[in-house]
């Protein structure tokens, strides 16, 4: 999946009565569900007519009390038909239904047939047909179980090894809002409320759509028939090999067949059924389709997309050194949609922010987002769907692999964009301020810790995307890109349409290494198994008058203990690229705790930097005359330290300083350069870490000073657009438009004149003429925050009006976050009830809207008392089984500092123990730790911080 908001709410469906005109009829059917009541309060009732008898205390080991399938049965083809209506039933509820049949060899004998099957109401009662010579074995029961959600088909006689059987079901399930397994989406055009089908079967939501052996090792070929109204079109993973109208139950419908698909797992499979538009490009014979709204295709939505995708795919096939694996790739953009992408084989599906471009009215980083999103899921296309891994407790090498390459194969569609350079922000700063925790955890977890749909959900996490991304990136620089890249290749070759563990990739690094000579101190496995088997990553300090090396695990709180062991005792092998002044010098393996450099003793004009354009994954410190130098050179001749270093010293000494391993006013004095500096690296990783400041100190008195010295620095960097651009021009480079917007953004919260001055005048001169909007596409988000926070009811009320209007959800998603700065308390208070109103806030969207508005200095408390007074309803509506409750969790609380919010936070924990917290458990953890070092720090740094703002502004 791509990255971004995981939102997901699970629509309970007992209780729902089927009324007399439903299109299927329940039939009374010998299928009895498992008495789970002290288990499972979504327990749903039988249906009648139970012919057999179930122990009602089953012995807690049999196969479908368990949470893995058993080995017994391979699935080898299934043909599944599916009939979405898009319109709901008499007593409103929408519908699909479904023929399925699976094929499948049985590899162990055994009289239990144990598919998965969530939420789907059986219509026949399913049969069993042997292939072989012998009789199929006769059925005697079948028992739903709603908690480990399988169908168990008990048999009379059992099944034989070697021998194929076909097991055909017919089913109804709800066609929910809930944005899991087959659900639908619906949007406004022309006034008119359109239905769209579609689905999301990562993780294990497949088996909500049809019974399957729902796991990524039961891989098999899918033949997919789709029933859909005549003016709609039907997708699917494979091309279309026949459609023709037909009649069914009185109604015409189109049937819409497609080729079979490769041997494939079932998480990567998509159904969908729409009015959309498309467009498309033929290259060599692969057939590229970009769909959506056909108002958003009409206004060319869609044009940007198309641009890039040929070249990405070209851009992959040549780095795997790998065809494409399929005859078409079709992307389409969806109005409801919980993560940012998914990359279903040949079909990928997109948050529409995350697929639509508007030239006039999405800014650069929209289109850096659409540009790394597509290159992220084209990625998995090889890696991840071609060859997968085994289990979810390797995910982590799935999306971390991804994550790393998106940035390669976006900057193949935008050569000048430097977009390599932004993973050390983007991934590698992010992951490090979460990987620092003592709480955090290590990259691999064991299968049997991988379980429960839930424990599946949490492992989509930023440790397995950006701590896997970062640590792939490192490998793949010290192996370097050539050796990297034939490992991958024969990897995908010896693997392909099968299934994988995460050393199998080690293996043929390494073998890549032994064929073309490579050298390295270990093997891929030693070096890599420290890095991915141990949580958090070390800090290196280089002391350059001895020349003396030293690597510790580093933690943000440093009087916190880890909490696991780790049997590598919190070491690695730290591959050191280094300069000693300006010259680059070899690459240095810090192999053991201690070690001694002669090199790196230096004499008393030089000075060394490590961890070169921040390749490897650790911190660096230094002794405090190396500092010194370093502070110097900012200042005099900055050009000598490359621009991603004059990042990560910012970013490495504000960390150290906050885990006491520097004194804070040593960081303070690496921003002392920024009037000089224009680029975008050095200035965000600044501002990043200012923003720590701002959360701690901005309820204090040193907000002041601190405003005061910020507003000093910018201004520079203000009156350089300003002399560049004068606000009307798009600087050239990427980086360098998104470094405008930080000087628009800053000089106006530090109070500068000039800024709010323009920004009132640009938002005024909008709410005179809403028919059009004179603020540059870059420039909006800043702009709408900024005249919100500053406006009151009137531009409030303007916005929300726009957010209505808006025709493209990048748009939509600016005002959206720009309606949290509002400084009114009960305009923040009206929008955070809109949060749990879907027709307001679409259900997607509602965790997002409530971070930013923690964000917001007046809206941190609000929202903090929302969630607690609403946890319950917004854990049952939201669902216990994403990640989006860590984000809010993580959201809400990030500003806390005092003992008042850590007693608080206490008793939420408590009083909310009985309801439960799903995916955000960790996340409560986490952010107990991080409220206890916020409280220390800001004991320990107020007043040398005041004194320092003071003296320096
Ligand atoms: C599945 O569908 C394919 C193509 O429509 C057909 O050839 C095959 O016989 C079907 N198999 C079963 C088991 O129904
Ligand atoms: C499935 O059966 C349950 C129990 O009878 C019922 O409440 C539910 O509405 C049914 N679902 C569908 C989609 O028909
Ligand atoms: C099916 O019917 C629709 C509308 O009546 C028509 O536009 C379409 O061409 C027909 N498709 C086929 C394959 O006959
Ligand atoms: C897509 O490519 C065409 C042809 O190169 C170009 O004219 C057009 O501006 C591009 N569209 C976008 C949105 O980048
Ligand atoms: C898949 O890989 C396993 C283990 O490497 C191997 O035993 C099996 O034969 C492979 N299956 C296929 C279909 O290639
Ligand atoms: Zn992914």
């Amino acid at each position: 999946m791509g990255k971004g908001f995981y939102i997901s709410k699970t629509v309970g469906v007992a209780g729902i009565v089927l009324g007399a005109g439903a299109l299927a009829t329940i039939i009374a059917l010998s299928v009895v569900y498992s008495q789970e009541k002290s288990k499972n309060e979504n327990e749903v009732k039988p249906t009648g007519a139970v012919t057999t008898s179930v122990p009602t205390t089953a012995p807690s080991n049999e196969p479908w009390d368990k949470w893995r399938l058993p080995q017994t049965l391979s699935p080898q083809t299934y043909n599944v038909t599916l009939w979405p209506r898009l319109e709901p039933d008499p007593t409103l509820l929408y519908i699909f239904t479904g023929m399925s049949s699976v094929v499948f060899r049985c590899v162990e004998k055994t009289n239990l047939i144990l598919i998965h099957s969530n939420k789907l109401n059986m219509t026949k009662q399913p049969t069993l047909k042997a292939l072989g010579s012998k009789p199929a074995p006769t059925i005697e029961s079948i028992v739903m179980h709603t908690k480990t959600q399988y169908m168990a088909i008990h048999l009379k006689e059992e099944l034989t090894a070697g021998e194929s059987y076909e097991l055909y079901t017919e089913f109804v399930g709800e066609l929910a809002d809930d944005l899991e397994g087959f659900y639908r989406s619906e949007y406004y055009e022309n006034g008119v409320k359109k239905v769209v089908a579609t689905t999301q079967m990562q993780a294990t939501y497949a088996r909500k759509a049809f019974p399957c052996f729902d796991e990524p090792a039961m891989k098999a070929v899918f033949h997919i028939t789709l029933y859909h109204d005549p003016a709609t079109v039907a997708l699917s993973n494979g091309v279309v090999t026949d459609e023709v109208n037909i009649t069914v139950d009185g109604t015409l419908v189109t049937r819409t067949t497609f080729a079979a698909t490769k041997v494939m797992s079932t998480y990567l499979l998509a159904f969908i059924i729409s009015d959309f538009g498309f467009i498309e490009q033929n290259i060599d014979k692969l057939q590229i389709r970009i769909f959506a709204r056909q108002e958003a295709i009409s206004a060319g939505q869609g044009d940007y997309a198309l641009n890039v995708t040929g070249p990405i795919l070209k851009f992959f096939e040549e780095y795997y050194n790998v065809p494409y694996p399929l005859p078409k790739s079709d992307q389409i953009a969806l109005p409801d949609f919980n993560a940012g992408a998914m990359e279903n084989w040949g079909l990928i599906t997109y948050r529409e922010t995350a697929l639509l471009y508007d030239k006039e009215i999405s800014s650069n980083g929209n289109k850096e987002r659409i540009v790394t999103v597509i290159a992220h899921e084209l990625a998995h296309q090889w890696f991840g769907n071609l060859v997968t891994l085994r289990w979810w407790n390797d995910l982590w090498l799935n999306e971390g692999f991804a994550s790393y390459v998106e940035y390669l194969g976006a900057d193949k569609a935008e050569p000048n964009w430097n977009i390599k350079d932004l993973i050390v922000l983007n991934d590698v700063h992010r992951v490090f301020a979460i990987d620092a925790l003592a709480s955090s955890h290590p990259l691999s977890s064991k299968e049997e810790e991988v379980q429960r749909p839930e424990q599946i959900s949490e492992v989509f996490d930023t440790i397995s995307y950006s701590k896997g991304a970062s640590v792939l990136r490192m490998l793949s620089d010290f192996l370097t890109e050539t050796v990297f890249t034939q490992g991958i290749t024969t990897y995908l070759n010896h693997f392909e349409f099968n299934n994988t563990v995460y050393t199998d990739l080690w293996h043929h690094l390494q073998q890549a290494v032994d064929r073309t000579g490579t050298d390295l101190p270990k093997t891929v496995q030693e070096i890599m198994d420290r890095w991915v088997l141990q949580m958090g990553f070390p800090v290196v300090t280089i002391d350059t008058t001895t020349g003396q090396i030293t690597q510790e695990h580093f933690l943000l709180d440093p009087e916190s203990k880890p909490t696991r062991t780790s049997e590598f005792n919190y070491e690695w092998f730290v591959p050191i690229s280094w300069t000693k002044k300006d010259t680059a010098m070899p690459l240095y393996w810090l192999l053991k705790k201690t070690d001694q450099s002669n090199d790196m003793k230096i004499s008393a004009d030089e000075w060394v930097l490590a961890n070169i354009n921040v390749t490897g994954y650790y911190r660096v410190n230094y002794d405090n005359n190396n500092w010194e130098h370093l502070l110097n050179v900012l200042q005099n001749s900055r050009q000598s330290i490359p621009v991603i270093n004059r990042a990560q010293l910012i970013d490495d000494a504000f960390n150290l300083a906050k885990a006491g391993i520097i004194e804070t006013t040593l960081a303070l004095k690496t921003t002392l350069f920024l009037n000089l500096e224009t680029e975008y690296m050095p200035w965000e990783a600044a501002l990043d870490n200012l923003d720590y400041f701002y959360l701690m100190f901005d309820r204090t008195e040193v907000y002041g000073p601190m405003q005061k010295y910020v507003g000093g620095k910018v201004k520079d960097l203000f009156d350089y657009f300003k002399r560049i651009t004068n606000w009307e021009d798009v600087p050239d480079g990427h980086t360098d438009q998104y470094n405008q917007i930080n000087a628009l953004r800053v000089a106006c919260s530090t109070g500068n004149e000039e800024c709010k001055t323009l920004i009132k005048e640009w938002f005024q001169m909008w709410m005179d003429n809403p028919n059009v909007n004179p603020i540059k596409a870059n420039l909006r988000s800043t702009v709408y925050c900024s005249a919100i926070a500053a406006g009151g009811e009137t531009e409030w009320n303007f916005a929300w009006e726009m957010f209505g209007n808006a025709t493209i959800a990048s748009e939509k998603d600016k005002l959206r976050a720009a309606m949290a700065c509002a400084t009114e308390p009960w305009l923040l208070n009206r929008y955070l009830k809109y949060t749990l109103d879907p027709e307001k806030i679409r259900k997607q969207d509602a965790t997002s809207t409530i971070i930013y508005i923690a964000s917001n200095v007046v809206g941190q408390g609000l929202a903090w008392d929302f969630v607690r007074a609403n946890w319950e309803y917004i854990f049952k509506q939201y669902g216990g089984g994403s990640f989006s409750f860590s984000n809010l969790i993580n959201g809400v609380t990030k500003r806390f500092s005092t003992q008042f919010e850590l007693q608080q936070l206490i008793q939420f924990k408590d009083d909310n123990a009985h309801i439960g917290f799903g995916s955000g458990t960790l996340a409560i953890q986490q952010s107990i730790e991080r409220t206890n070092a916020n409280i220390k720090w800001v004991e320990k740094n107020q007043k040398a911080v005041l004194d320092w703002f003071r003296n320096n502004s």
